[in-house]
């Protein structure tokens, strides 16, 4: 049977854009910036999506059009005359497994939250709900249906299920966001919450410049979806050759305007209708946004009409992005060990609904995965494609690179190339070493 491909670029550039965008942006991405210091963490989080995050995104899919394979696939493929590149393409995949587990739960919540927000049965006591809902048995069942979509999509295939799908959310989730951030900024007390978001205040830097740049470093990867294969799987199923350079700008660009949308609609709430981040935040746990989002909808006049655009909103980012998770291992049995979409589909849910329900159970486990473990992986994971791309792929990374690309993303591609081999492995592996010391 012949490989599977998208339909048209626009679907595989709203497919990229929906694996981008998800609770990293929405969710990560505010606990992250709360934690770290506000506009600080948004000013370090930003170069290092613009000076490491593309160049990474265009090495993963120069990796994934030339070898029109999975992670694991493509990297023992393309190496000539050795088998162990294909081991960090096969971490990849692990690392997805891994993400998916921790996702999915925070993906439960969402569903919980969207549901619950018909009715509004969690305003009455917001906090008491989010502590009753977060981990264990509910946890657990919303998770399993969360999980049972994101393979429904999966199932139906690369055009079929992931684009077609794609193609609808994804627009769907700009005009939400826009429309709420819109209304959001201008209710009484937002300002408060747009200056801890924007007004750029160096403090929390010159603090803790390590740990912000940890931070940073990771959720740049996170959020572009970078170190685990998702884009070079996406890649893999490119047909003819349009400007990589373009298309990865699109999706940076896109990706990087929902999250500061998200932060329009989130911070501004928190501080015009919870009385800032700190009564919110205090402790600074996963599940914090959470309580004081649901507690400004309890505050504001048809607090459950705006809920529902809210976290349908979330809903559809979330699932763009587990999907994407889950078409790594789907890709890497289809591609290398012969097995139907379907089986494979079904026999790695079933995994994951028991991974995942370790972290559905244990906060401690999640919150151990949800930050530390998944900055590691996919720190490791990145670094290991770009030596690859820089060193092993050389020249012909370049020539991939080229394929398509208009003179402006040309003229780039030798700096590109060289930063791919020297300076961003470099800071990779000094995130990584900072990290692993962190832990001792
Ligand atoms: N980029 C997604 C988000 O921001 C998460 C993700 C990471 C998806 C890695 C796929 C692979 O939510
Ligand atoms: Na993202």
């Amino acid at each position: 049977m012949a490989r599977e491909s998208w339909a048209s670029r626009v679907g595989f550039i709203l497919a990229a854009v929906g694996s981008a965008v998800g609770l990293g942006n929405v969710w990560r991405f505010p606990w992250m910036t709360a934690e770290y210091g506000g506009s600080a963490f948004l000013a370090v989080y930003l170069c290092i999506v613009l000076l490491v995050g593309v160049p990474g995104l265009l090495a993963e899919f120069v990796i994934g059009r030339r070898s029109k394979r999975n992670p694991a696939g493509a990297l023992a493929r393309l190496a000539p005359g050795t088998k162990s590149w294909g081991y960090v393409g096969l971490f990849g995949v692990i690392t997805a497994l891994v993400l998916l587990s921790f996702y999915s739960v925070v993906g439960g919540w969402i569903l919980r939250y969207f549901a619950g927000s018909f009715t509004g049965s969690y305003f009455a006591e917001p906090s008491a709900y989010f502590g009753r809902i977060s981990f264990g048995a509910e946890a657990a069942a919303f998770q399993v249906v969360f999980l049972a979509l994101t393979a429904l999509v999966v199932l139906g295939g690369v055009r079929g299920g992931i684009e077609k799908a794609t193609k609808v959310m994804m627009p769907i989730i700009a005009v939400l966001l826009a429309v709420l951030a819109g209304w959001a900024v201008t209710q009484p007390g937002a300002g408060m919450g747009l200056s801890f978001y924007l007004n750029f205040d160096p403090t929390p830097i010159q603090n803790d410049p390590i740990g912000m740049l940890r931070a940073a470093a990771g959720q740049a990867l996170f959020t572009l979806s970078l170190g685990v294969g998702t884009m070079i799987t996406y890649a893999s199923y490119l047909g003819e050759d349009n400007s990589l350079a373009f298309d990865g700008s699109v999706i940076s660009v896109l990706n990087t305007g929902v999250g500061v949308l998200a932060g329009l609609v989130v911070f501004p709430l928190l501080f015009a209708f919870q009385g800032g981040l700190t009564e919110v935040t205090a402790g600074g746990e996963s599940g914090a946004i959470f309580m004081g989002v649901a507690g400004a909808f309890r505050e504001m006049p048809y607090g459950e009409v705006i809920a529902v655009g809210f976290f349908g909103a979330i809903l559809f980012a979330a699932l763009s992005s587990s999907i994407s998770m889950l078409e790594i291992p789907v890709a890497y049995l289809v591609d290398e060990q012969g097995v139907s979409r379907r089986s494979a589909t079904v026999g790695l849910t079933g995994l994951v609904l028991v991974t995942g329900a370790i972290c559905a159970f244990n906060p401690g486990i999640f919150d151990f995965v949800a930050s530390t473990l998944v900055d590691l992986m996919l720190t490791a994971g990145l670094a290991g494609f770009l030596v690859f791309t820089g060193w092993v792929l050389g020249k012909d990374a370049l020539s991939e690179y080229d394929s398509g690309a208009g003179r402006v993303a040309r003229a780039l591609g030798t700096p590109w190339l060289w930063s791919v081999r020297t300076i961003l492995p470099l800071f990779l592996l000094v995130t990584l070493a900072v990290n692993l010391y962190a832990l001792l």
